[in-house]
């Protein structure tokens, strides 16, 4: 199935990932996937290799989500279809809540990685975490995710 997207390069249309805020996805080791809304990100390199840069904040589920379930995660920038799902992301954890579903968001399986990306994004990124560091902020924490895969809607694509 095609979900209207196309695979494009890591740095393509890297104004519209700069400008927007994005929903990141992560998973537990039993397959159960959260979702949060994410402002502190940056495609960057890290030894030459093309990464996302997600600032997190230790108290986030996401956050032990990335320390101790999957070691991936994907990077989705909403739609106007999708954009709702910001509210829901930022505001809820997922520790007592399953955001995906409150907010109707509709996953598809990652090509390279276990977890999934938003369907009806603009644009999509599958990473796995080769780094983490202290970041710049004593309450957050800086993952390194190697980007496998990017993909953009044929609706942004020119
Ligand atoms: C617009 C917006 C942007 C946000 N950006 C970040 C961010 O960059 N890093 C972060 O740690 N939290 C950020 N947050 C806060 C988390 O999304 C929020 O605390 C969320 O409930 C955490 O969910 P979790 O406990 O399921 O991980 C943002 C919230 C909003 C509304």
């Amino acid at each position: 199935m095609s979900y209207n997207r196309k695979e494009i390069g890591p740095y393509e249309y890297i104004e519209q990932f700069n400008g927007n805020t994005a929903l990141m996805v992560t998973m537990d080791k039993k397959g159960n996937c959260n979702v949060m809304a994410l402002d502190w990100k940056k495609i960057t390199e890290f030894k030459g290799i093309p990464v996302i840069r997600a600032q997190v904040a230790y108290s986030r589920y996401t956050y032990t989500l990335l320390i101790e379930g999957m070691n991936d995660f994907t990077i989705n920038i909403p739609s106007e279809k999708t954009y709702h799902a910001i509210d829901i992301a930022g505001f809820y954890s997922g520790r007592n809540t399953d955001k995906l579903n409150k907010a109707g968001l509709i996953t598809i399986p990652g090509k390279n990685i276990k977890v999934p990306t938003i369907k009806d994004c603009i644009l999509s990124y599958e990473c796995r975490i080769i780094h983490s560091s202290e970041s710049n902020m004593t309450s957050h924490h800086y993952f390194y995710g190697k980007i496998l895969t990017a993909y953009a809607s044929n609706d942004i694509i020119k």
